[in-house]
């Protein structure tokens, strides 16, 4: 077991910065990769990430939420849970799959470049982490669906979409070869971590990851609920960055970076999220059906029996309760069981407690 504690250690392994004198900076960080805007590179040492984590941290916490999805498929994969779901949901899933595995793993490319060329060293050691990230995102999501395969070949498409001429994919290809694989790192943390994932991604998944427990689809929620808590991480390096930029009088150019990624993502997301909302996400489909008790049923076909009547008027009262409330969705409580069992198995880990650690203190 190592014998340091965390607190011991983790400022002098995050924050190593030195000026070179072997070679000049501009060959360390050449523009096209890493563009300075002007800012002197002491000025970049100061960034500092809200969310601090070791490689030790990192490593507990993504073996504990692999186990924990991959048993979730595993568990799944023996029930016709997949077969009862909605067809527009399946359509929406579908959707997600075909836009989105190749991409997280293309931005484990972005997340790498700001992991060599990021302009300090705490900001290269989080896109370290955010690169293994994105690698796991694109395995999970290319492995889940294509469990789903014999059940329904279009789960193909997971692989194959992005690697067609279709106008979305080219679509979706353009945009993020700007956002990430072809750009430099100040500007790919400002457009991919602040203005996609903070913007878009995370927002997408939160609201995914809800709607596939209210229809039913566990296996699919526990998925994006795991890759969200990594993307909530990483996706907060961009607004180190953007202090930076504001503070050195680069305000505008970054407010043209958050522009232009903005309206494009807008876009983007029109054609997957908008889709999904106005026609594919069911609105009545309740995938966890509360079944009336042994004791329920007992009470209702024989009122006479000793307490039954008072069992039957709560039985009454709740299924009255039920359709007042006008869904055939998951009971609450029920629903909240499910929530809880899924937080459990996707939350980041608490990490340990640092008493003595500077960023403890307000
Ligand atoms: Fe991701
Ligand atoms: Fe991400």
């Amino acid at each position: 077991m190592p014998k340091l504690q965390r607190h011991d250690y983790y400022d002098t392994a995050r924050d190593m910065n030195w000026p070179f004198t072997y070679v000049p900076e501009e060959e360390a960080f050449p523009e096209a990769l890493s563009k300075s805007f002007g800012i002197a590179s002491e000025k970049w040492w100061g960034w500092d990430e809200p969310y601090k984590l070791t490689y030790r941290e990192y490593v507990h916490n993504q073996a504990g939420k692999d186990a924990g999805i991959y048993s979730i498929r595993s568990t799944i994969a023996r029930s016709n849970m997949y077969d009862k779901l909605d067809e527009g949901w399946k359509s929406a899933v579908k959707a997600h799959y075909g836009a989105i595995p190749v991409p997280e793993y293309l931005a484990s490319i972005g997340e790498a470049r700001m992991a060599r060329f990021g302009r300090a060293a705490a900001w290269r050691n989080m896109a370290s982490f955010g690169t293994l990230d994105e690698c796991r995102h694109g395995q999970a999501q290319i492995y889940f669906p294509y469990c789903l395969t014999d059940k329904d070949p279009q789960m193909d498409w997971a692989h194959k979409t992005v690697h067609t001429n279709e106008w979305a994919a080219i679509a979706a290809r353009s945009l993020f070869d700007d956002m990430f694989t072809a750009n430099d790192a100040v500007s790919t943390a400002i457009q991919l971590t602040f203005t996609f994932e903070t913007g878009f991604t995370n927002l997408q998944f939160l609201g995914m990851s809800a709607d596939a427990l209210h229809v039913g689809d566990i296996e699919f929620g526990a998925l994006i609920s795991s890759i969200q808590t990594d993307e909530a991480r990483h996706s907060q390096q961009g607004e180190p960055t953007l202090k930076i930029m504001v503070e050195n009088g680069r305000a505008k150019e970054a407010q043209k970076l958050v522009d232009q990624m903005f309206w494009r993502s807008w876009r983007i997301f029109g054609l997957l999220t908008g889709f999904s909302m106005d026609y594919y996400t069911p609105l009545e489909q309740g995938g966890i059906e509360r079944r009336p008790s042994a004791r329920s049923r007992r009470a209702l076909a024989a009122p006479g029996r000793k307490g039954g009547a008072r069992h039957r008027r709560g039985a009454v009262a709740r299924a009255g309760r039920r359709q007042r409330r006008g869904d055939r969705g998951p009971h609450p409580r029920r629903a909240g069981r499910f929530h809880r069992v899924l937080r459990s198995l996707s939350a980041e880990p608490a990490a340990p407690r640092r008493r003595s650690h500077p960023e403890d203190r307000p």
